[in-house]
């Protein structure tokens, strides 16, 4: 009695990550607008990269992800100053830097 919604559930939850991985570049991708959209990124840059002049924010499409990480951790780091961006870096992890310079560096 007890015993099948547990199986159930775990039956689910062997599926749910199956497609997970069967799936992992469009929900990579999917994952990567996601976050710039809640690191309000986009707002200054677009959310292709491709800038935002009423913003201020420079286009990011074209450059490399070593280029854009190197750059998003100069920020953070306070190497390279500008308020607005380090306000909007210094709480980001490493891996979170990757993912946002990744995510910038599909476009052209
Ligand atoms: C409020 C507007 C604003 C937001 C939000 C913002 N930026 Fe910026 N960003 C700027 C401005 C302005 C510059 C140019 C700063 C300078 O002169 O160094 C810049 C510069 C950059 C650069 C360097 C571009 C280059 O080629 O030199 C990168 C990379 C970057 N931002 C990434 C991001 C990422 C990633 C986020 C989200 C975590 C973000 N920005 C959020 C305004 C913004």
């Amino acid at each position: 009695m007890i015993k099948s919604p547990t199986v159930c559930s775990f039956a689910l939850l062997c599926l749910a990550t199956f497609s997970h991985s069967d799936t992992s570049t469009s929900s990579d991708k999917k994952h990567q607008l996601q976050l710039i959209q809640m690191k309000g990124c986009a707002s200054c840059h677009g959310t292709k990269g491709q800038g935002n002049t009423m913003m201020k924010g420079p286009k990011l499409a074209g450059q490399t992800q070593q280029e854009l990480a190197r750059k998003i951790k100069a920020y953070r780091s306070g190497e390279r100053n500008n308020p607005t961006m380090a306000m909007m870096t210094y709480s980001l992890s490493d891996e979170e830097i990757e993912n946002l310079a990744a995510y910038f560096s599909q476009f052209k």
